[in-house]
């Protein structure tokens, strides 16, 4: 029989995973356990606050459908997907720097022509977007994909509007032979994430405010390449310092650049004045392929 007290007890949950035949595991779950004892005994944990964590993590649990991942949220809220983002996409060499995918991705997007309008019926103030995509040495990478999607001008994605079954604000453009890309959509608008839900509620009772700034989403990908999970940033828009998902980046921040109506760089008349929004992703080779 052996006794244990606040002080032994972290080492006694370490040795039973003695026989563990997982390194990694041993080593995650350890760190842990470490980590959760000095925690418990740093805030002296009350027993309520401990049934409340319970509470509010099985709350979190059942907030999950095959729609919504409500653990994926409170982790981005927490700032833990960032983190964990950070570390295992460092930028190199000036490679394009990655962020949170979002629940809002939409696999199979259509692919289509260079200069499309992904944003056809949208709502917006229309942007047009170009840029290249280029290794890091800045050499152009031709038929690089750039899968895309956004909300809309009022900051909703297509999968929020009731009723809405068919894709909005989504595409796959593909640079031509000098690496370039470019196409039309909306100038997205900041949002809030969902809080209807327990992250909303611990937004709130943390003083939290719910929202994004406007970006667009870009998973940028070319064989041979590490692909980029990434957005542009909206350099104008509201919460641009305080992303309730820690998700901005400084490199990705762009200036959109506010145009009278008129003659658009696609050749196409506009009735309303545009935005143009410029920025080239670098792509760093895959280790295999270096
Ligand atoms: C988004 O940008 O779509 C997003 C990212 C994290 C949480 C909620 C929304
Ligand atoms: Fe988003």
């Amino acid at each position: 029989m052996s006794e244990f007290d606040s002080s032994n007890i972290t080492q006694a949950v370490i040795d039973r995973m003695a026989e563990c035949r997982d390194p990694r595991l041993k080593q995650v779950l350890t760190s842990l356990v470490t980590h959760l004892h000095d925690f418990i005994r740093e805030v002296r944990l009350t027993e309520t606050e401990w049934l409340n964590a319970i509470q509010f993590l099985t709350a979190v649990g059942k907030t999950c459908t095959d729609k919504r991942q409500e653990f994926i949220l409170l982790s981005d809220t927490l700032g833990a997907s960032i983190l964990t983002i950070t570390l295992n996409h460092p930028s190199e060499h000036g490679s394009a720097e990655s962020t949170v995918l979002g629940p809002y991705y939409w696999e199979g997007a259509p692919e289509l022509p260079l200069g499309s309008n992904l944003a056809q019926g949208v709502r917006g103030e229309p942007t047009f977007y170009s840029g290249r995509v280029l290794d890091v040495e800045g050499r152009p990478i031709a038929g690089a994909l750039l899968d895309i999607w956004s909300g809309d001008g009022e900051g909703n994605y297509d999968m929020q509007l009731p009723g809405q079954t068919e894709m909005r604000a989504r595409g796959k453009i593909r640079t031509d032979g000098a690496g370039r890309y470019w196409f039309r959509s909306i100038r997205p608008n900041y949002y809030p994430v969902p809080t209807d839900g327990p992250v909303g509620d611990m937004l709130r009772a943390t003083g939290r405010h719910p929202y994004r700034p406007g970006h667009i989403h870009m998973i940028v990908s070319a064989q041979g390449y590490e692909p980029v999970t990434t957005h542009l940033f909206v350099a104008e828009s509201p919460y641009i310092d305080s992303d309730t998902v820690f998700g901005l980046k400084d490199s990705l921040v762009v200036t959109f650049e506010r145009h009278p109506a008129g003659r658009a760089p696609t050749g196409e008349t506009m009735a309303e004045p545009y935005y143009t929004a410029q920025y080239d992703f670098r792509l760093r080779r895959k280790a295999s392929a270096a």
